[in-house]
């Protein structure tokens, strides 16, 4: 049991820092009993501790500080996970994911030990794969990487809007370059979950000459991935969503495949699965192209969808910033995206669903739609870490009520 004099002065300094009254004795208590290895009183068992550390003591911290210095913090903290021996088993305590057959997929020459990833965008340079790793999700997207270092757009860039839960961002693809991210990658002791490289080109390179952008940075990263994902369609790098029409996306998907060929060739192994990430900007006509360019190219599967441009029903003031829009208001855009997608290729190409997953029904009702995997960035910040047994434990529940076995006969159920 904890002293009366440690509570007191926990409390002392939370409440002079970040809360008032009850919150403050709760987490005071929440901090000193799991010091001390007990169960909280009042709060029933692990995931409870978890969430309620999330959301009473590091969401009010991180959102009252700038979204980007917050994002900085999160990655920060993460990247030194990996060199601290206890935490990583640690962080899987508190938010690991155990692994059920049910919910297990094996795909793209994969084991992802549970169906829901993180999304690109968030560990741009790959430094906190073990930390992410640790903390529930069944596979990860790092970058976009762009061959050279390139330091995205003038700040802010990065905007939250807590009544709709979504977040705007003109990042612009800062990252350390390829090279850094292999530098990364390499130092990696050990892998527990597939991780898939999101490659971009830098903005100074004109669209022409795209292609020789993502080759370089296959080059620089084939050893390290466990797949690759072209991006195409961020809306934060000018014209780099024109890639995605046309002749140009035929010669873009051409020259990737060309350059996976010659390292496969080099290195040796089994072949890479390529993905490429498209936007939900588009109209039907648009979006039937682009599906039949992308699935006659040989890839291996589809990421539905990128943020979105629109700002529909909107009207916290950060929706007037330029942007990609992400989180709730984009569900079901990307669901619908989804659907379209897997109706066109009757369900031959895979695809990660990615846009506005906050709950179970959310993931559900996109592998309903087509999706076998799906990957989540928004709810992280707003619903913390914890957000992953959440879906893990509801979507097990879902396919059990619906009579399924496991998740691949949930996907794309709506359409038979
Ligand atoms: C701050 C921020 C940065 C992002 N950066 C990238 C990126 O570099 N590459 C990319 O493919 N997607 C990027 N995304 C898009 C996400 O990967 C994801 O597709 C999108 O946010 C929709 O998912 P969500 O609603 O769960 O956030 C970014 C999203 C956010 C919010």
């Amino acid at each position: 049991m904890h002293r009366s004099s440690d509570l007191k002065f926990v409390c002392l300094c939370v409440n002079d820092f970040l809360f008032e009254g009850e919150t403050a004795r709760l987490v005071c208590r929440v901090f000193l009993h799991i010091r001390d290895g007990e169960r909280p009183y009042g709060v029933p068992n692990q995931n409870g501790v978890s969430d309620l550390l999330y959301k009473s003591l590091a969401k009010p911290l991180l959102f009252k500080m700038d979204p980007e210095q917050a994002h900085h913090l999160i990655i920060g903290g993460l990247s030194g996970v990996g060199s601290v021996r206890p935490v990583p088993s640690g962080l899987r305590v508190m938010y690991g994911v155990r692994e059920t057959p049910d919910l297990a997929v094996d795909m793209f020459g994969c084991h992802f030990p549970t169906p829901v990833g993180l999304a690109a965008g968030l560990d741009k340079n790959g430094q906190a794969v073990t930390g992410f790793s640790s903390i529930g999700f069944g596979f990860m997207e790092v970058g976009t990487v762009t061959p050279l270092a390139q330091s995205g757009n003038d700040q802010p860039r990065l905007f939250r809007l807590p009544p709709d839960e979504a977040l705007v961002n003109r990042m612009g693809f800062n990252n350390l370059g390829a090279e850094a991210m292999a530098g990364e990658l390499a130092r990696l002791q050990e892998r527990r979950i597939p991780v898939a490289v999101n490659i971009g080109k830098n903005k100074v390179t004109p669209n022409e000459e795209a292609h020789l952008d993502y080759a370089k940075c296959i080059q620089a990263l084939y050893t390290y991935a466990d797949l690759f994902v072209v991006n195409i369609s961020s809306p934060n790098t000018p014209d780099l969503r024109n890639l995605q029409h046309g002749n140009e996306l035929k010669e873009l998907l051409a020259a990737v495949m060309e350059e996976m060929n010659r390292q496969q060739a080099k290195v040796g192994g089994a072949a890479k699965s390529v993905l490429v990430k498209i936007a939900p900007d588009v109209n039907e006509q648009e979006l039937e192209y682009m599906v039949g360019t992308i699935a006659a190219s040989g890839v291996s599967g589809i990421i539905a969808t990128n943020t979105t441009i629109s700002r529909e029903g909107l009207s916290h003031q950060h929706a007037k910033e330029t942007g990609g829009l992400s989180g709730k208001p984009l569900r079901e855009r990307s669901t619908e995206i989804i659907r379209q997608v897997y109706r066109q290729t009757e369900g031959k190409l895979p695809i990660i669903g990615s846009g506005g997953i906050f709950t179970s029904e959310d993931a559900y009702e996109k592998i309903k739609a087509g999706a076998s995997l799906v990957e989540i960035y928004t709810a992280l910040i707003y619903e913390g870490p914890e957000v992953n047994r959440r879906i893990h434990a509801g979507l097990r529940e879902l396919l059990r009520k619906d009579g399924y076995h496991h998740i691949s006969e949930a996907v794309g159920a709506d359409h038979r």
